[in-house]
């Protein structure tokens, strides 16, 4: 049995987490900025990290009591290097490389992405090769993984990544602030009222949604000046319609050339109801490949996952030493630009 405490504090989420080899949850607390952040419409760098610095001791020592285990029992200290905000990424890399010299345990550097796809070690086990579609507020991302821990990119954004549009048309639309659960929300009370343009790319796996967003304001513009009320929940309908189909379809469509064993969502844009619901759908025509999703509770950020994949980093010997540092451009192993 091994004992992973998981630290992750790469934007606004104060978390940590103890899991039992990589799949059982013993606790997982999540202690979020969300309401102090939502005043300003947006995550503010420099107060998340004072949050950060407030919070980090309490959250450990709750997810220790939570689990009812104490340092001793505890093999390995894995915490999110990167990517994301730097003084946040700080304040977590510091807590874990402090609590790892002091116990004598040794240290596991996590992508905060791998978590989100090794998140999926909870619903089942993972089958290679896969694919992942890991989809948040700074990424959107297609992962080939052709064995355990191996990540090949075959296709990503070419400008806004999915989380970070929902964010931006949420803030067009007055919904506030994190606007992907707002417009999943009320596009349930909205229909096809507006034809928006479908995302076009020249790679057939990338992704864009900035002019999807773009023409999202340009409705609201014109609709306006024509002295017409804009309807919020037929505009969120129809962006989220439009981003959906398009990423699903190009999803499905590498499923059906790479022929993975199975396809997993990750990210915070996974928790979205109307995604789960399409995906679904169109992977039931590929019944060869077996879908998961991840639960809800561990699609947006949570130090479980960094659990999940620090466990199969420490079963590979990945140790990171005390001269790691925050790496808040970090890319996943094998990854390029
Ligand atoms: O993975 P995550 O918690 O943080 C990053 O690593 O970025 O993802 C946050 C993103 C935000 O952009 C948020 O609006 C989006 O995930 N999100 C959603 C939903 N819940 C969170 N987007 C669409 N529908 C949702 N239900
Ligand atoms: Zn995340």
């Amino acid at each position: 049995m091994t004992l992973i405490l998981a630290i992750e504090s790469s934007c606004d989420e104060t978390a940590c987490a103890i899991v039992r080899d990589g799949k059982e949850i013993l606790s997982n607390i999540v202690s979020s900025q969300i309401n102090v952040h939502t005043r300003y419409g947006g995550v503010v760098p420099e107060v998340a990290s004072r949050i950060h610095v407030e919070n980090i001791s309490t959250v450990i020592t709750e997810a220790l009591e939570t689990a009812k285990v104490t340092m001793d029992d505890i093999d390995a200290v894995a915490f999110t290097q990167g990517p994301g905000l730097i003084g946040s990424l700080h304040v977590g890399v510091q807590a874990a490389k402090t609590i790892a010299w002091a116990y004598n345990k040794p240290l596991v550097p996590i992508n905060h992405m791998t978590g989100h796809i090794y998140a999926n070690r909870f619903v089942s086990e993972l089958e290679f090769p896969m694919l992942a579609l890991v989809i948040s507020g700074g990424h959107t991302q297609l992962i080939w993984m052709k064995d355990d821990w191996t990540f090949e990119e075959i296709g990503t954004t070419g400008d806004d990544a999915i989380g970070e549009a929902y964010d931006k048309v949420a803030r067009v639309l007055g919904l506030g602030y994190p606007g992907g659960p707002k417009i999943d929300k009320i596009a349930k009370e909205g229909g096809p009222h507006y034809t928006l343009p479908t995302p076009k790319t020249a790679n057939p796996y990338d992704f864009s949604f900035s002019g999807l967003k773009t023409a999202v304001l340009q409705m609201i513009q014109r609709e306006e000046k024509k002295g017409n009320e804009v309807s919020v929940a037929d505009t969120a309908w129809c962006f989220q319609e439009t981003a959906l189909q398009s990423m699903v379809k190009k999803t499905v469509a590498a499923v059906k050339e790479y022929q993975p064993k199975m396809l997993v969502l990750a990210g915070g844009v996974a928790a979205n109801s109307r995604l789960r619901v399409l995906m679904e759908e169109e992977m039931a025509k590929v019944p060869q490949t077996k879908l998961v999703i991840p639960p809800l509770y561990c699609c947006t950020d949570n130090a479980a996952m960094i659990g999940a994949a620090g466990y199969v980093a420490f079963t590979h010997g990945l140790f990171g030493d005390f001269d790691a540092a925050a790496d808040p451009g970090m890319l996943m192993p094998g990854e390029k630009y």
